[in-house]
Order: C-alpha cells, then structure tokens, then sequence
C-alpha cells in the first residue's frame, strides 16, 4: 500500500460511514448556495462547491452528533453551516492571498474578480447564519457566531503579522488557532450540542476540534512548502509569495547566519523576490530542519486530539475521529 492510500483510509472510512448524511448535507448546500435574483451567484458557488473538496468540518459535526447518540434532523444544517462559513472563508481568503488556484481550479477571484468573490463570500456567510436559525438552538448561534468572528480575527491577525520576521511562534498560534481551529472547534461542538451530551463530552469534543486543527492549519503551511501544486490543487509556494511567517519560516530566522538572515530580509520584509528565490527558502528550511520540526508539532497536536477522544463514548465513530488525527498529519493534500 502507498503511503497515499494508507493516509486516505480514514478519512474514506468516515465519510463511507456518514454518506447517507453526507448526502443530505450536499442537497442542502445545493438548495441554499443558489439565488433567484443574482446569476452571479450560483455560478461563483457552483464553481467551487462542484470542484469538491475533502468537506471535513462537516463530516467533523456529524460524527460528533452522530457519537452523541443524536437522531433529529439538525445536524444537517449544521454541517451545512459549518461548509458554508468554510466556503465563505475560502473565497475571502484567495481575494486576501491573491491565489490562483483552489481545489484544482483557478478561483474565483482569477475567473471573475475580487468583487464577485467578497460578495458571494458575504452572501454565502448570511446563509449559513439562516441555516442556524434554522436549529432552534440559541447555543448553537453563540458557538458559529464567535467562532465566524475568531476566524477573521486569525485573519486580520494574520495580515498584520505577514512580512514581520519578528513574528513569534506564539502569534503563530495564535493566528492558526483563530482562522483555522476556530471553525473545527465549532463544527465539533455543535455536534455535542445539538445531541444534548453531557458538558464534559462538549467540551472533549471542542477539545478535539481545536487541537485537530491546528495539526492541520500546521499541515497546510508545510504543504505549501513541500507538496506539489497537482497533488494539493492549490499553488505551492504562496505562503512565500505572500511573506507569510509560517512555522517553518520562524523557525528557519531564529536559525538564520547573517547572509540567511540577509536573504529573509530582502524576500520576506522588504518583498523583493526572484526567480530562485523559493527554491532558495527551502534549501534553508531543508538545511536547518524546520519542515521535520514543525512536522513534530503537528503529530504532537494531533496526539492531543486523540486523547480528547477518551472522555467521548465508545464507539465505531470514535476511532475513526481517532485514525482522523492520524490523516490530518500525514495527508498529502
Ligand atoms: C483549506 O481547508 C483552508 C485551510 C484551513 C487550510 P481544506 O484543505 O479543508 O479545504 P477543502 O475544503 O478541502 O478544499
Ligand atoms: C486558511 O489559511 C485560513 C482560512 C481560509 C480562514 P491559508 O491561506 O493557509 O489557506 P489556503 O492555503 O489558502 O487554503
Ligand atoms: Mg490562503
Ligand atoms: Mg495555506
């Protein structure tokens, strides 16, 4: 078996055991992302949402209500909710990030503009907002409301942070914490809730979600480093393109000798960049062992994550959140 197939397994495993809710998920983000008044709507959402996508935050808030016994019909909306703010983010985020590419496909804002992509965002967000309401439950709307104001502060955060080689490990944290663990927290939580679980299971399950993603979001940034562009359907290298300081980077500055630190400064503070220059910032990862570091951390928070799990339920589902963590650090996209 190919490390590919063996890092795929649990996440197919998950999605194989909720399809049948699954289902119902993507008829209703089908229903919801579509619009009578405004063509341009339905063209940007169903650009993206037919290009697919892994839709873990989803699969994340059904197995949680699913573990918690839950049997009503809400956990739909939920996950939907939880896409959809998801989606929101990403087309905000490849505005912000000047990508070019997104689940395979040039995006959005390439194919239309920026415009198109911070309105539909705006409308896919009030959306997900309806889809809540929808629940009934007042907790429920105080958890998808912090967490959508948590991710644009990672984000503001996170705008404010690109380009300063200062930039420490903490607001690094800080900054994953809030524009990714942010909505893996929530979508895992409301899961809890909308099941009525004890509130230690709610809080294992936010547990859970928070620590997942950031092994994620700390996956995503060594990615970008050192996957390939076919494989991840998003163009590698952008974080560099962007002056962002992700872990590795930080860690690779703290390392720097006076001509490496020189070369940081003129790429990432001063943004004179060259061809070369990110095959260049990779040798100095490589060299001073920053991706392997920062792989250490990701699998130490995934570890976190398992041991949430304890205090959850016995059950099929369970294990799987447990394999999820697994995945999570050894994806390939
Ligand atoms: C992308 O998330 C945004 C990050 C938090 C890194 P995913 O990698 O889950 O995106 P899709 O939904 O599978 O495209
Ligand atoms: C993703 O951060 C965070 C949100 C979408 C809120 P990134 O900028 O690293 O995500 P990608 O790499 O563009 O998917
Ligand atoms: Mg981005
Ligand atoms: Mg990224």
């Amino acid at each position: 078996m190919s490390l590919d197939d063996a890092s795929q397994k649990p996440h197919d495993r998950l999605s194989a055991y909720l399809a049948g809710d699954m289902d119902q998920v993507n008829n209703l983000i089908r229903v919801r992302m579509a619009s009578e008044h405004a063509p341009r709507i339905p063209e940007v959402t169903a650009h993206l949402v037919e290009a697919g996508g892994k839709r873990l935050r989803p699969m994340l808030t059904l197995a949680a209500a699913r573990l918690c016994g839950y049997d009503g019909p809400f956990h739909v909306h939920l996950a939907a909710t939880v896409e959809f703010i998801h989606t929101a983010t990403l087309l905000h985020d490849d505005v912000v990030d000047e990508s070019a590419q997104r689940r395979g496909r040039p995006t959005a804002n390439l194919l239309w503009d920026n415009k198109s992509s911070v309105l539909v965002g705006d409308y896919l967000f009030s959306r997900s907002f309806q889809l809540m309401v929808e629940t009934g439950s007042l907790r429920v709307l105080d958890i998808l409301a912090n967490a959508s104001a948590t991710i644009a502060e990672g984000e503001v955060l996170q705008l404010t942070a690109a380009q300063d080689l200062a930039t420490s490990e903490a607001v690094y944290l800080q900054v994953v914490r809030g524009k990714t663990a942010a909505l893996f927290s929530a979508a895992t939580e409301v899961g809890g809730v909308i099941a009525g679980a004890p509130e230690a299971q709610v809080k294992a399950l936010h547990t859970y979600g928070d620590t997942l993603g950031i092994a994620f979001q700390i996956v995503d940034d060594l990615l970008d480093y050192g996957a390939s562009t076919a494989v991840i359907g998003k163009n590698v290298g952008d974080d560099f393109r962007e002056r962002k300081l992700t872990l590795p980077v930080i860690r690779a500055v703290a390392k720097a000798d006076a001509a490496e630190r020189a070369f940081w400064v003129r790429t990432i503070e001063k943004g004179d960049q060259r061809e070369g220059d990110l095959a260049e910032a990779m040798r100095l990862l490589d060299r001073h062992g920053t991706l392997a570091s920062t792989r250490a951390d990701a699998l130490a928070w995934a570890e976190k994550a398992k041991a949430a799990l304890t205090v959850l339920p016995a059950h099929d589902l369970r294990n799987m959140l447990a394999d999820l963590a697994d995945y999570v650090v050894a994806r390939l996209k």
